[in-house]
């Protein structure tokens, strides 16, 4: 918790009201409506692909494998049959390759489809429009500034590539002082770093928990978290979406049992959350979960990819917005990928707990290390969060966020949208539910050269489709509410304004 001066004199506080109210809902018919809808397109797709399989349609995809008859299909039926019929309608909005800086302006590569979607050509023109879909929180993806210098200035004394793993020839010095810095940011004993975000997740969860222990993991926990935990063989145990009451009880349920897996007491529990749900835009009820874990002698394991560097007033992520003590939470992980805007993820803890990973993870074992100029990109970016460069920088930006996402939510809050998550949270979610109205939304919102991420099914149930804006520091108030009229606009022509509740 605490505060910061902004631009004007005036005191932002980086703690509003958290808000653990329900999630709001859109009238019922809206709802109905979009279960219709859902209901018509995977009809029509179904019969394109009975279509299809009668060959009575030209399919691309069937014409290059005809080979493949004679094997189990690879994918499952109706993913194929989503992918093929509905999905390729909206292959315009989705994937679409950038080729330059993910910046508050980003260049994207102009395409075409000749092919009713099944492949997008490149037209060979490119076009800059103002990106809500990076995470670039803190405005750090750039190409020259002091991080790009730093970075460029450790390729020239250190090259790309460590070429080995940290147990044979690739622990070089630059890891062991990036880890310091880590450690003392999050006010920690001791942190690991990894080349990728992911497999910090997957590789990691496996060397903490086997098959006698229990994990409590939040319904919307990323992917890396899933893999992880299957992958330890541990009993898992799921409760409701940033509801720590609920993961008491689920955590109550299973120490009546024993392990299905040993037939034994649990040896050890592991609750999984994370600071921020990409998703949702939700910030996890930290003190909740701490309470929780301090009472039932558990280990907590929280997953800040999206919160370090995004909350509180030296982005030291949602210990500090919260105001909690790092040493209550313990095993702090993060990526590098997104405040930071360079490549790798970390673990940070007890000297205890690093110690043992660096011996016996997967990750420190068989995979290479992180490259020297990512990890000088994250030296200087902590640098200049932590202001040891010397300079108000990180102190601005990390207000300049909170003030972008405040005043971007209100706004559209007030237009009539409907809104998921925290008030304070960069990630804004507009839910536009039908699947239709998303890929639509994406493409106006092209038109008026603006970069939105759609978000569907399988990323969403079928039924949640939504646009989910990332905002960054580097955003100005000028881009913002350019943004929001033409939102407003398309708001009013694919009425997807949920928020005006009519009954
Ligand atoms: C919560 C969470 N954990 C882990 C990751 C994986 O990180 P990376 O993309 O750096 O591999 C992500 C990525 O989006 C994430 O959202
Ligand atoms: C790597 O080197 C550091 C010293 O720079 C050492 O402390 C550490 O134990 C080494 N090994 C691993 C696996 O990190
Ligand atoms: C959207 O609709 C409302 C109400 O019909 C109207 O007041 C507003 O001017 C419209 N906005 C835009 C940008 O078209």
């Amino acid at each position: 918790m605490g505060a910061a001066k902004n631009k004007n004199g005036s005191i932002v506080s980086h703690h509003s009201q958290a808000n653990f109210d329900e999630t709001p809902q859109p009238a019922f018919y809206v709802l109905l409506l979009a279960r219709f809808n859902v209901f018509v397109m995977v009809f029509g797709a179904f019969v394109a692909s009975l279509l299809d399989r009668l060959g009575l349609v030209e399919n691309k995809c069937k014409k290059d494998d005809v080979r493949l008859k004679d094997f189990a299909p690879i994918d499952n039926h109706f993913d194929a049959m989503y992918t093929n019929h509905i999905y390729r309608l909206s292959t315009d909005v989705v994937n679409r390759p950038i080729s330059g800086v993910p910046g508050a302006i980003v260049r994207l590569k102009d395409r075409y489809t000749d092919d009713h979607g099944w492949t997008q050509k490149f037209t060979g023109s490119e076009s800059e429009v103002i990106n809500l879909g990076s995470y670039n929180y803190l405005g750090f993806s750039h190409c020259s500034g002091s991080c790009a210098e730093e970075a460029a200035a450790y390729i020239d004394r250190y090259g790309v590539a460590c070429s080995g793993t940290r147990q044979e020839r690739g622990n070089h010095s630059v890891h062991k002082k990036v880890e310091r810095t880590i450690a003392d940011y999050l006010s920690v004993e001791d942190a690991i770093v990894f080349p990728m975000g992911f497999a910090t997740n997957a590789m990691n969860i496996p060397a903490l928990v086997d098959k006698g222990s229990l994990i409590l993991s939040d319904r919307l926990n990323h992917a890396s978290l899933v893999t992880g935990c299957r992958l330890s063989g541990a009993t898992i145990k799921v409760f409701r979406h940033n509801d720590a009451a609920h993961c008491e009880q689920v955590l109550r349920d299973a120490l009546c049992s024993v392990s299905p897996r040993t037939g034994q007491k649990y040896n050890k529990i592991l609750i999984i959350i994370e600071g921020i749900y990409s998703m949702e835009g939700t910030i996890v009820n930290l003190p909740g979960f701490i309470e929780i874990k301090k009472k039932y002698r558990a280990y907590l394991f929280l997953d800040e990819a999206h919160s370090i560097g995004a909350v509180g007033p030296t982005g030291r992520g949602v210990a500090e917005y919260w105001g909690c003590n790092t040493r209550d939470i313990d095993i702090m992980m993060g990526t590098l990928t997104k405040s930071f805007a360079s490549a790798g993820g970390y673990m940070a803890g007890t000297k205890r707990l690093i110690d043992h990973i660096r011996r016996y993870s997967a990750g420190t074992c068989y995979g290479t290390t992180m490259s020297p100029p990512l990890i000088a990109q994250v030296e200087k970016a902590v640098a200049i969060m932590c202001g040891t460069d010397g300079t108000q920088i990180g102190r601005q930006k990390s207000t300049q966020l909170l003030e972008n996402s405040r005043y971007f939510r209100q706004k559209l809050k007030a237009l009539g949208f409907l809104v998921y998550g925290n008030d304070d949270s960069p990630v804004v979610p507009l839910m536009t539910f039908y699947i239709t109205k998303v890929v639509e939304f994406s493409r106006r919102a092209l038109k008026h050269n603006i970069g939105i991420v759609a978000v569907g099914y399988p990323a969403t149930p079928l039924l949640e489709a939504r646009v989910r804006f990332c905002l960054s520091a580097d955003h100005t108030r000028e881009h913002l509410d350019y943004i929001l009229k033409v939102i407003e606009k398309i708001g009013n022509e694919t009425n997807t304004m949920y928020g005006k509740s009519l009954f």
